[in-house]
C-alpha cells in the first residue's frame, strides 16, 4: 500500500510548528506553577495525545509521574464520536488520591473526554483536570470543563501533529487542514 504524500490533501497549515511549541512552553510553565508540590500524575490518551504530551512534559519543571490509557468509541464512524467509548488499554498504575491531569490532542463533540472523566472519577482522584491541545468550539455537544487549552480552532477536519488521517500522518510536525476531495482513504 501507497499513502499519498500530505501535500496533495493538505488545504492550509492551521497552526506551524513554531507556534504549536511556543503556546505548549507557556502551557507548561503554567502547568508547574499551578501544581507545585502536588505531586502531579499525567495521563495520555493514546495515540493522539503522544507529541502533545512529550514536547509539554519538557516544559513541566516539577517533578511529576506519568501514564497511558487508549479508548475508543462503539461502532462509530472514524471521524465521529457516538457518546459509548470503551477503555482498549487501561492506565498500569491506580490514581486513588493522585492529581490527575489528562493530556488529550482534541476536544471535538467532547464525548471522549466526557466518558474519560467519567470513568476516572470513580477511582477517586484527588483532583481531576484537562490539558487539550486543541478544543473544535463550535462542534461541542456536551459540555466538558478545558482547564488549559492550547488553541480554539474552526470546525475543520485537522490532521498532524499527533492527529491522524486513518492512522497515518501523525509525526508532522504542524496542524494542517485537508482537502477531502484530495484526500484518498487507503482502503
Ligand atoms: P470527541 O469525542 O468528538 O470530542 O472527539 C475526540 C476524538 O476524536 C479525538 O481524541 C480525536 O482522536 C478525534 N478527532 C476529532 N476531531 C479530529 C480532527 O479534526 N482530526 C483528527 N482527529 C479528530
Ligand atoms: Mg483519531
Amino acid at each position: 500500500m501507497t499513502m499519498q504524500d500530505y501535500h496533495e490533501f493538505l488545504k492550509e497549515i492551521l497552526i506551524d510548528g513554531k507556534t504549536l511549541q511556543k503556546r505548549i512552553s507557556e502551557l507548561g510553565v503554567e502547568i508547574s506553577r499551578d501544581y507545585k508540590e502536588r505531586d502531579l500524575h499525567l495521563i495520555c490518551i493514546l495515540r493522539g495525545g503522544v507529541l502533545f504530551l512529550a514536547d509539554l512534559i519538557r516544559h513541566i519543571t516539577i517533578p511529576h509521574t506519568m501514564d497511558f490509557m487508549a479508548v475508543s468509541s462503539y461502532g462509530s464512524g472514524a471521524r465521529q464520536s457516538t457518546g459509548h467509548i470503551r477503555i482498549t488499554y487501561d492506565l498500569q498504575s491506580a490514581i486513588e488520591d493522585r492529581e490527575v491531569l489528562l493530556v488529550e490532542d482534541i476536544v471535538d463533540s467532547g464525548y471522549t473526554i466526557a466518558s474519560v472523566l467519567e470513568m476516572l472519577e470513580i477511582r477517586r482522584p484527588r483532583s481531576l483536570r484537562v490539558c487539550a491541545l486543541l478544543n473544535k468550539a463550535e462542534r461541542r455537544e456536551v459540555m466538558v470543563p478545558i482547564d488549559y487549552c492550547g488553541f480554539t480552532i474552526p470546525d475543520k477536519f485537522v490532521f498532524g501533529y499527533g492527529l491522524d488521517m486513518d492512522e497515518y500522518y501523525r509525526n508532522l510536525p504542524f496542524i494542517g487542514t485537508v482537502d477531502l476531495s484530495r484526500y484518498q482513504s487507503p482502503s
